[in-house]
């Protein structure tokens, strides 16, 4: 049974109640600073096997606890209250399609920028259907604005603070009459995209920014280095990578558990080899959207069931 979107679930604070009835201080530190940590997780329905897998659920959870500690928050939750809060709202609900769940952990309170608690977590999940086919690719413009770093604010804390920085990015590229952005870091070698990781091809060779590229350390993006190793025999490697490569390139694309992989055809006005999307893109796409959905019986070990069959 589909609700309208004010009458799902939402999981806060130990309670699953209707969006609309979701309510949060609004002189907490996460409403007015964006104190908060999140995860945005995906799930996967399988026709076949009437499940639906939430996909990297461990890594999820493990960044998270990261995120949290480099924030100098209050651990409050553990992997399994985290966890079985996802499993119980997303039932709730009754999912039986792709979804998206955002799990956010935030500072609650009457407190400054500076408080480490009280801690509170809602875990919201919404549909979201899969990328269907790659037949478009974006065109992107290296952004003005240079990428966070470690000096100042670490892209490796997923904080909601930190997309600011994405947000001016993206926007200047729209405004701009782009699609998306691609960051340069303080260093001046290419990042990532506002919300996504960036793979490019050269003569066959698969090519990301090392995790000290001020990125998130995307789930994805290790995803797709595994898959491409271990599945389909590409060879992968993580360097620098100049902003006159992205000119060059074979191919490109951008990735995360959002936007899944979207390939990039255009950057800066140089079209990206022919202007189509690349061979080893949809390569890698298919299988990605394979092993998600629990149709790989070796990546198994990466899909968590939500349903009890
Ligand atoms: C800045 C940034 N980089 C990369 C990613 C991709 O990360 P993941 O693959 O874990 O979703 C995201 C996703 O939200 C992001 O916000």
């Amino acid at each position: 049974m589909k609700r309208p979107i004010e009458k799902r679930f939402v999981w806060l604070n130990g309670e699953i109640v209707p969006l609309d009835q979701a309510k949060i201080n609004i002189l907490s530190p996460t409403s007015q600073f964006g104190a908060n940590v999140f995860e945005g997780i995906r799930c996967y329905w399988n026709e076949e096997n009437k499940q639906l897998y939430a996909f990297r659920l461990r890594e999820h959870y493990q960044r998270l606890k990261n995120s949290i500690k480099i924030f100098r928050m209050e651990d409050k939750y553990s992997v399994e209250e985290m966890q079985q809060g996802l499993i119980d709202v997303i039932k709730a609900n009754e999912y039986k399609e792709d979804i998206a769940v955002r799990q956010t952990v935030f500072i609650d309170g009457f407190g400054s920028w500076m408080s480490k608690g009280p801690i509170g977590m809602f875990i919201a999940p919404v549909p979201k259907p899969r990328t269907a086919s790659l037949t478009k690719g974006l065109r992107c413009a290296v952004s003005s604005w240079e990428r966070i770093s470690e000096k100042n604010l670490s892209p490796r804390v997923k904080v909601g603070a930190n997309y600011i920085n994405s947000r001016m990015a993206q926007m200047e590229a729209l405004e701009n009459g782009y699609d998306s952005a691609i960051f340069m870091n303080s260093q001046g070698k290419i990042s990532e995209g506002p919300g996504s990781c960036l793979f490019i091809v050269r003569d066959g060779v698969l090519m990301t920014p090392p995790v000290t590229a001020s990125i998130l350390e995307s789930i994805t993006r290790e995803t797709i280095i595994k898959l491409a190793r271990e599945v389909l025999n590409i060879e992968t490697i993580e360097r620098d990578i100049d902003r006159t490569e992205l000119y060059i390139c074979d191919e490109a694309f951008l990735c995360g558990s959002a936007m899944e992989i979207a390939p990039v055809t255009d950057v800066d006005g140089y079209t990206v080899k022919n202007g189509e999307v690349g061979e080893i893109t949809m390569k890698i796409h298919k299988e990605y959207l394979k092993v998600v959905a629990g149709k790989s019986s070796e990546y198994q070990k990466w899909l968590t069931p939500i349903y009890d069959i």
